[in-house]
């Protein structure tokens, strides 16, 4: 069964369509999404030889553009190598690219759509976890530049979002986890029924990752451009970010985000905000998808000096995504920096 979910977002809205198989389905590619002019899949030197060579030979008048595979290469020169492609592809105005991968190349192709002949229509396919119920909804999309992450970006929507769970059998079992990570901060921010085990086999993932999306389509059609509760998003990112950062990456984002998550319960029960059982339900059910990870070596000095570079914490004052439980966010200023380290200490 093909789940649909309608998406209202500024300049018009969208569809995202989540079934098992759809990619092998041509005939609706083609009609059912408006696939039959000219289509350029971008995908990665990863993906092309799995997905994107079958993908492009199925669509009637489709060129296939790869860039190397990872974060390192989510860049502007990069963004300039596919306008490149785009041309010597025959891309015009009326065109469609199809960015079909993880969140690099969704956020890096979808930039280059943005701004190629100042904007050609854009369809995602996602094929990681994370990419299926985060970076592929919402309408961000960008580069990083050598000062910092993210830093290049528009806002650009899709004119499609089509996900084919079905890829997920190929996605190494460290970015399933990650994706994982993603899910369960959404169902600790808006959805309960997310933090059931029992969904989290193959065999449920459309439930799962339409459940997982339907979070975020709520927060971002109420806040299209990130002023408001958008940011309860961020639950766990401000850690996060700041352990990415002094790991030097080594950890991978999703990594982050679950000891972020941690982080931020147990931050919220020593502020009073939550009862103690919080913490717990929040620890069991990311061990539910993988050995818990501590911080071990990272220093919370380093860590809590990251934080304060963070784009969120405005004019240096403190700003953290915290839980009065589950379901209700809450933003919370000022948090004093004995509280943070504490919080660090706990969770090596
Ligand atoms: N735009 C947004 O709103 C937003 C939100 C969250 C994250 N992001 C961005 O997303 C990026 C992270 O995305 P990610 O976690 O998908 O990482 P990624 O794109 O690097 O993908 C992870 C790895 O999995 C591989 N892969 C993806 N799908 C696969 C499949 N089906 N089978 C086999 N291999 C597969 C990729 O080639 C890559 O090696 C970051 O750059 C982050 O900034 C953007
Ligand atoms: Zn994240």
């Amino acid at each position: 069964v093909a789940e649909r979910i309608r998406v209202d977002a500024p300049g018009g809205g969208y569809e995202i369509v989540i079934e098992a198989g759809l990619l092998a389905q041509t005939e609706r590619l083609v009609s059912g999404f408006g696939l039959g002019g000219k289509v350029v899949v971008a995908t990665n030197t990863s993906i092309a030889p799995i997905y994107g060579n079958r993908l492009a030979k199925s669509l009637p008048d489709a060129s296939l553009v790869t860039m190397p595979d990872g974060e390192q290469y989510k860049t502007l020169e990069t963004v300039a190598q596919l306008y490149r492609d785009f041309v010597h592809a025959g891309l015009d105005r009326s065109g469609t690219v199809i960015a079909l991968g993880g969140g690099v190349v969704g956020d890096t192709v979808g930039f280059a759509a943005a701004t190629y002949m100042r904007g050609v229509r854009l369809v995602q396919i996602p094929t990681s976890l994370l990419a299926m119920v985060d970076s592929s909804v919402g309408g961000k999309v960008g580069v990083d530049l050598p000062e910092g992450k993210n830093l290049a970006g528009a806002f650009k929507q899709p004119d499609f979002v089509l996900i084919d769970p079905a890829v997920l059998k190929t996605l190494p079992a460290r970015e399933w986890r990650c994706g994982m990570a993603e899910v369960i901060k959404h169902g600790l921010i808006a959805d309960d029924g997310l933090l059931d085990p029992a969904l989290y086999v193959p065999e449920r993932a459309v439930e799962l990752v339409r459940r997982a999306i339907q979070v975020k389509v709520d927060v971002v059609q109420q806040d299209p451009y990130e002023n408001g509760v958008r940011a309860h998003l961020n639950l766990g990112h401000t850690f996060a970010h700041a352990i990415e950062q002094v790991s030097g990456y080594s950890w991978l984002h999703g990594e982050a985000v679950a000891v972020g998550l941690k982080g931020a319960a147990l931050l919220s029960r020593n502020l009073g905000l939550c009862d103690d059982s919080l913490p717990t339900i929040v620890g069991d059910i990311l061990a539910e998808v993988g050995p818990p990870s501590r911080l071990d070596g990272l220093s919370s000095e380093q860590i809590y000096a990251a934080m304060g570079t963070d784009k969120k914490w405005r004019a240096g004052r403190s700003r953290f995504v915290l839980l009065r439980k589950i379901g209700e966010p809450v933003i919370v200023e000022d948090v004093p920096k004995a509280d943070v380290i504490r919080v660090l200490e706990a969770l090596r």
